[in-house]
């Protein structure tokens, strides 16, 4: 018999293939997140679970799905909508997809540095909009990235990616971690001060715990140049949104990128009215390429840890003893 297992979103087709050979799967096969309460009914009994980062995994679902849930294979590098200490108390595996969402992620990020930078979508508004406009020696100036310092806070695969990319630029780039690392490839370990003092793009790759929750404040940007152009693509409660858009607004920094947000996917209404200010709908790894490879290694993961192997990337691997 096989195994049951409840995926919460549908999957790219040669991972639903992959996932049928294998497991009795239950689809929430709707155009939206499963609601919370059908999550409960649905998880019932099943040994196994693919989430989307939209879910919420917390002790009611484990309680609700019951002692033979073995494996969370979260559909997503971050896991803060997973709680993990729960999962790990319980017995349960979790699993995420890092590695092979690490190049797309990185590119969002670029894309999100040079849109704002160069006001690329400020241009295309106003293209579109149908007024009057003309080549310039003044028009919609943007700010150069080649050359310039590049800060990447938090250095964990995708940040590292990130500063790769600036050597095309001609950058310099500095790092912020808890630590300096051995790996850091030519990129120089600065205090956060120092970092935010020195760098024209800052670029934030840090996984959400309740220490990073709102790292970026009105204080933070305030540090950073006023020509400094700010992108998220990590978590969006890293950011205190109200701060960022009283900066934006004030000119106190140039330009951002968001491509998270923190009550995703509802976005400050601050933000919404500025012009310097590019707002993506979470694309980070939403590449047909990436997003089939997520769905294999999560899928992976969770029959590997059905059939008693090792998943090939546990975040509790304590459990597998
Ligand atoms: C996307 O945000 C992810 O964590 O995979
Ligand atoms: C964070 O998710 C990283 O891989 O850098």
């Amino acid at each position: 018999m096989k195994p049951s297992v409840l995926l919460t979103r549908r999957l790219p087709q040669g991972v639903m293939d992959f996932l049928a050979e294998r497991c009795d799967v239950t689809l929430f096969d709707e155009d939206r997140p499963i609601p919370p309460d059908r999550l409960l009914t649905e998880v019932k009994g099943k040994r196994g679970l693919i989430p989307m980062l939209t879910d919420r995994v917390d002790d009611a679902v484990l309680e609700a799905a019951g002692p033979d849930l073995a494996v969370v294979a979260n559909y997503a590098v971050g896991y803060d909508n997973v709680d993990v200490e729960a999962c790990t108390r319980r017995g349960v595996v979790v699993t995420n997809t890092p590695d092979v969402l690490t190049d797309a992620t990185a590119d969002i990020a670029w894309s999100l540095i040079l849109a704002a930078s160069r006001r690329v979508v400020e241009g295309d508004r106003l293209v579109r909009g149908g007024g009057a406009w003309a080549w310039a020696p003044q028009f919609l100036l943007g700010r150069e990235v080649t050359g310039k310092t590049l800060g990447v806070v938090g250095f964990g695969r995708i940040g590292r990616a990130v500063a790769r990319r600036a050597e095309g630029f001609g950058m310099r780039v500095l790092y912020h971690a808890r630590a300096p690392r051995g790996d850091a490839g030519g990129a120089g370990w600065r205090s956060l001060e120092d970092l935010l003092a020195q760098a024209d793009v800052v670029s934030v790759h840090l996984a959400l715990t309740p220490e990073t929750r709102h790292r970026f404040g009105a204080a933070e940007f305030r540090s950073m140049k006023p020509t400094a152009v700010f992108v998220n693509t990590s978590r969006g409660p890293v950011v205190d949104e109200a701060a960022l858009a009283a900066v934006l607004r004030n000119g106190e920094i140039f330009a951002a990128g968001l491509d998270v947000y923190e009550r995703e996917p509802e976005v400050h209404p601050d933000l919404l009215g500025l012009d310097n200010v590019v707002l993506a709908p979470h694309l980070g790894s939403a590449t047909v390429e990436t997003r089939t490879a997520m769905g294999l290694l999560a899928a992976e993961n969770l029959v590997a840890v059905l059939d008693g192997k090792r998943p090939p990337t546990p975040v509790n691997p304590e459990v597998l003893g």
